[in-house]
This record gives C-alpha cells, sequence and structure tokens, in this order.
C-alpha cells in the first residue's frame, strides 16, 4: 500500500506514546502521579457546566454550527480582548476553532505553500515543525536559550531562509520553559515580521497562567497594523481541555484563510460547547486570580523541593510548567524512566520539544500542591 512519504518522517504524537506507557504500568498495578500533560487537575465552573446543560436544551443544538463560530461567542472573545488587553477586534478578525491545536496545524497551509519555511521555536510545542512536516512545508529551528531567557532571537536567520518563509510561530507563556515575554520583545518580533513581509503567529495557550500579580500580554497589543495571529483556548485557564475549544484572532484576511482550510476539512464546534465557552469568557476576573493563585502555590512548593533536590530549573511565573535539567550522566529518557519505576513519576522527557530538549525534563503542575510536594520530596537528592 503507497502512503504519503511525509508520513515517515513523523512518529506517533509524543504525548500518545506516554499515554501508553502509563498505561501498561497502571497494568501491573502500580500507583502513578501524573505530572507529564498539561491537562488541568481543576474543577470546570458551575456556569461553564451549566452553560453546556443549557445549551442542550436550546432549539436547533444539535445542528451544524456555523464554520466559523457562533456570533456570540466572538463577540465574548472581541469583548475579553477589550476588557483585559483593550484591544478592538472586529468579527471578521476572529474565529472559532475546536481546541487552539485545530488551527495551528490549519494556518500552516492557510498562509504557506508546499515547500516554504516555517519559522519555529525549539524547544517547542512539538505541532508546530510536525505540522508544517505534514502540510509539506519545512520547519526552521531557531533554538530558545536559557541565557536569552528563551525568547525567541531571530538574528541568525539566514537570509536565504526568511525570503522562503511566509509564517513564525512563536509562544509566549512558553511551554515547556515556562518563559514569558515583554512588550520590548513583542515590538522587536513584530517590527522583523513586518519588515520581511511574514505572518507572525503567537500562540498563547496561556496567557493567563502567570504569576498573580502580574499582567497578562497579547500581540494584538502591539500588532499595530493587525498583520499578526494570535491563538487561544480554553482548555488551559478554564479546565476545559475535552472540550476542545479555542480561537484564533487577527489579520482578517488570515482568519478567513483558516476558515477556507477549516471549512473544507472540518465543521464548527458543538453549539452547547460554544454556550459553555461564552459562559467561561464572562466569569468575573477573580476567576482567573484564583487559578493562578493555586499554580504559584504550586510552583513555590515544587521549587522549594527541587533546589533541596539539587534540581537545576528555569526559575519563572510562567505557564504551569517547570522546565528542569536532567540530572549529569543521565538522558532525559533514561531519568524520565527512573522517575516512573522507581518513583511512580510520570513527567515528560525534554526531548519531546525537540533535540534541544534532550538534557531537560518538564513538571506538569496539574496536582495538588500535597502530592506534588510529595512526589518530588520523593526523589534522591541529585549528586549525593
Ligand atoms: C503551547 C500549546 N499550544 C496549544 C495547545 C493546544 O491546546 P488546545 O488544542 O487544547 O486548545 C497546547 C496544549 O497543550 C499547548 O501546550
Amino acid at each position: 500500500m503507497k502512503i504519503n512519504n511525509r508520513l515517515s518522517n513523523v512518529s506517533e504524537y509524543h504525548f500518545k506514546k506516554i499515554d501508553d506507557i502509563k498505561n501498561e504500568v497502571l497494568l501491573t498495578g502500580k500507583k502513578i502521579i501524573d505530572l507529564s500533560i498539561g491537562d488541568p487537575d481543576l474543577e470546570v465552573h458551575s456556569k461553564i457546566t451549566e452553560a453546556l446543560i443549557d445549551g442542550l436544551k436550546e432549539d436547533k443544538y444539535n445542528n451544524y454550527p456555523p464554520y466559523d463560530g457562533i456570533v456570540d461567542l466572538k463577540k465574548a472573545v472581541i469583548k475579553y480582548y477589550h476588557q483585559v488587553y483593550s484591544v478592538s477586534l472586529n468579527l471578521d478578525e476572529v474565529i472559532i476553532l475546536i481546541g487552539s491545536k485545530e488551527g495551528i496545524s490549519n494556518i500552516i497551509p492557510a498562509v504557506c505553500d508546499i515547500g516554504d519555511c516555517v519559522i519555529v521555536p525549539e524547544p517547542a510545542y512539538p505541532v508546530y515543525s510536525i505540522c508544517s512536516k505534514l502540510w509539506g512545508c519545512v520547519p526552521y529551528t531557531v533554538p530558545l536559550k536559557r541565557n536569552e531567557e528563551y525568547l525567541l532571537n531571530t538574528d541568525t536567520i539566514p537570509v536565504e531562509v526568511i525570503k522562503k518563509c511566509k509564517l513564525i510561530f512563536m509562544n509566549y507563556p512558553n511551554n515547556p520553559t515556562g518563559a514569558t515575554a515583554n512588550s520590548e520583545f513583542y515590538k522587536r518580533i513584530i517590527k522583523f515580521s513586518y519588515d520581511n513581509n511574514i505572518v507572525l503567529c503567537n500562540d498563547s495557550a496561556y496567557n493567563e497562567i502567570i504569576g498573580v500579580d502580574k499582567d497578562t500580554i497579547s500581540l494584538m497589543q502591539y500588532d499595530t497594523k493587525r498583520q499578526c495571529v494570535e491563538f487561544g483556548t480554553l482548555s488551559k485557564t478554564y479546565n476545559m481541555t475535552g472540550y476542545r475549544i479555542g480561537y484564533a484572532v487577527g489579520n482578517a484576511k488570515v482568519i478567513n484563510a483558516i476558515l477556507k482550510i477549516k471549512s473544507n476539512c472540518d465543521s464548527g464546534q458543538f453549539i452547547p460547547v460554544q454556550k459553555a465557552a461564552i459562559a467561561a469568557l464572562n466569569l468575573e476576573r477573580d476567576y482567573v486570580h484564583y487559578v493562578r493563585k493555586i499554580y504559584d502555590e504550586r510552583r513555590k512548593i515544587a521549587k522549594s523541593v527541587l533546589i533541596e533536590k539539587n534540581i537545576n530549573f528555569f526559575d519563572t511565573e510562567g505557564t504551569f510548567y517547570l522546565w528542569c535539567k536532567t540530572p549529569r550522566n543521565y538522558t532525559t529518557n533514561e531519568f524520565c524512566e527512573e522517575l516512573l519505576v522507581n518513583h511512580g513519576i510520570l513527567v515528560t522527557p525534554g526531548n519531546v520539544f525537540g533535540k534541544l530538549g534532550y538534557d531537560y525534563f518538564r513538571i506538569a503542575l496539574t496536582k495538588d500542591k500535597l502530592i506534588i510536594e510529595e512526589a518530588l520530596k520523593s526523589l534522591k537528592k541529585c549528586g549525593d
């Protein structure tokens, strides 16, 4: 049987593999504390579930939803951007997605031709480079460096790559490093994208998962010509990963191109889920602060135990991840396997995020602080 040659460059999704390993260990009767995938453990707010259930009682709830999302949800996204970032958006600058992952994939054929370069950071959420390859593009990897605070540095990208590039992915607050970007960075990278006529796309999945007293930043605040695109999701802030609901905002031409791909390949999200998303975006800001406080506490405890255990990590208040250095004499896979087999702790090997993660591992703070504390305390002190 002949199948797509490009698939030979792509392996099964890493988190699917991690899930399989976890299930194998669970079958042996062993208990596991799963600090791997970024799937929040917090409860969904009752207003969100109520809106979902009420949505099921509405007329025509079961029909095909609009491809680009229901207008009320688009308006809720617009209101959110206005309230939180003081950014004004028009309806044609918003599209509703079946989770942001869908849009992150679909923006590639929306913007790029076969063979074009896509600038992707590394380490990074693997979807940027894998989907670039799947869609027949060539990812050009820019290393994120610790001594540059893991901020995307475009200075060393060769001119020939820039000429062949139509799309740049970036992701702040950053998965897996937890790095956050400031306004100077946003201005600098936007200038690069304007100067080179490349669509700049910020994946802001963790926009609200930052220190409780910090201000969230959007690329849209600095994109004065509205040339860029930003992805958002309800998954992380509102614990709605399984609902599959996200959005993209920004340049109307690009949003329309995403819609062209999307409407030809799939449909809109189930209307009651979209109603639930409206309820989430309409929650008081107190809710976001409550979530941030929980992650602040978990981060603080995890950091203090990691220091005790001599495990080096990137000190940040962004996302619910901690990016940790693998102890000396271990590869990331060896260390993660030892954590699983000897301590029953599942973390994500750094190489899931690209080769540059080979001597790192990622801890997701998606369990109660006491569970995180107990798990990390069970580790032996590194260097001992
Ligand atoms: C950086 C980043 N972007 C996007 C996503 C996808 O989120 P969703 O498809 O649930 O909206 C994730 C999920 O882990 C992520 O870590």
